[in-house]
């Protein structure tokens, strides 16, 4: 069989068209995806009832014929499974019991596997189901993004109280992002084995930490990750998201050693274009112009096409997709995209 076009684009390849998939593409824009998050009372219960995730996870496939699904999921299962009592109450977002610095050796200590095993089992049947030529992308959260959520248990604006508690408790913190890059790492190592081609690891909110911040605690725990799946895994492709990088993006690529370097929409394309250079990059349509469709979308898709069509490139946005985007818009983008 050819090697997947986005396994492709991984190794360094150009495709051409390139291939393209969308944060967030299975979600609420997709009347599909309401209708079975509905009657699966809950959004934990669909990530954690493999029938549903496989189902949700195949329904932008169906609909798009994407070049890659990514896994049904969240980023805070993890933390669920650490037993912070994760919860996602309807239009409120993530709610879970703030982590306080002398709880933090504990975790250490804490099983996951048991209530992970769905998730990987979901895996196994996206595989089986999935079009032989679709790339199928697990993930996990990078250790600062789901650190953030663990202290203020919940979403905030600046992550004031994660930036605080790394400055009052850094001792504490460092374990902290330890554990979750360790488990980060085990949680990718059996995503693979069940099936998964390849991996990305979001951190959303790496943009809001100052430089050596930055290195420490997001750049530094990616890497560590991405070294241990490589010790079990040598062949091991892994994308790397670090949301707001900006021109941390070089150093990033280089500390993390990540086959793809996911880019967010202010990224300007030259810049784009140098780490292009090193290796693929991932993005960076602005979710936004998805909303607003026809030519403001279908220019923006074109600058990204015609300053980085011509290197590595998976296309994406750059950030996910949100729930106002109408369906139609999408697929008018992936046309662009395929030149049709
Ligand atoms: O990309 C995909 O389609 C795969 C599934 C996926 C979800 N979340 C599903 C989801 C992935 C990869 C994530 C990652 C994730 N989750 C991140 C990193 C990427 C990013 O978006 O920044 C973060 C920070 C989270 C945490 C999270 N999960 C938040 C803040 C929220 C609430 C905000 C929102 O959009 O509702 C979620 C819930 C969530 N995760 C939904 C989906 C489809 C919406 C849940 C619903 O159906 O109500």
């Amino acid at each position: 069989m050819q090697k997947r076009k986005l396994m492709r684009v991984l190794e360094g390849e150009t495709v051409s068209p390139p291939p393209i998939w969308l944060m967030r593409q299975a979600g609420r824009y997709l009347p599909e995806y309401r209708a079975v998050r509905e009657k699966a009372g809950g959004f934990l219960n669909l990530c954690y009832t493999p029938d549903l995730a496989t189902e949700v996870t195949l329904q932008p496939i169906r609909r798009y014929r994407f070049d890659a699904a990514i896994l049904f999921s969240d980023i805070l299962i993890l933390p669920d499974a650490l037993k912070r009592g994760v919860r996602f109450e309807k239009g409120e977002g993530p709610r879970m019991e703030p982590i306080s610095a002398s709880e933090i050796e504990a975790l250490a200590d804490k099983p996951v596997t048991e209530t992970l095993k769905p998730v990987l089992e979901a895996i196994q049947r996206i595989r089986e189901a999935l079009p032989r030529e679709t790339t199928l992308i697990g993930f996990c959260g990078a250790p600062w993004t789901v650190a953030t959520y663990m202290i203020a248990g919940r979403g905030t604006p600046d992550q004031a109280p994660a930036r605080l508690f790394a400055y009052r408790y850094r001792k504490e913190f460092l374990i902290l992002l330890d554990i979750l890059a360790d488990l980060s790492a085990e949680y990718l190592i059996r995503q693979l084995e069940a099936g998964a081609d390849t991996v990305q690891i979001f951190d959303s909110w790496a943009g809001i930490l100052g430089e050596q911040d930055f290195y420490d605690f997001a750049a530094k725990p990616v890497a560590r990750i991405i070294e241990r799946v490589r010790t079990v895994r040598p062949d091991a492709k892994v994308i790397a998201f670090a949301k707001g990088a900006g021109l941390q993006l070089k150093t990033y690529r280089q500390i993390t050693k990540a086959d793809a370097i996911g880019l967010d929409w202010t990224v300007p394309l030259e810049f784009a274009s140098e780490l292009q250079k090193d290796g693929a990059v991932q993005g960076n349509l602005d979710p936004l112009s998805v909303v607003a469709g026809g030519t403001a979308m279908r220019d923006r898709a074109q600058a990204i096409l015609d300053v980085l069509g011509n290197g590595p490139l998976i296309f994406n946005l750059g950030h996910g997709i949100t729930p106002e985007a109408d369906p139609e818009h999408v697929t008018d983008l992936v046309n662009t995209v395929r030149g049709g």
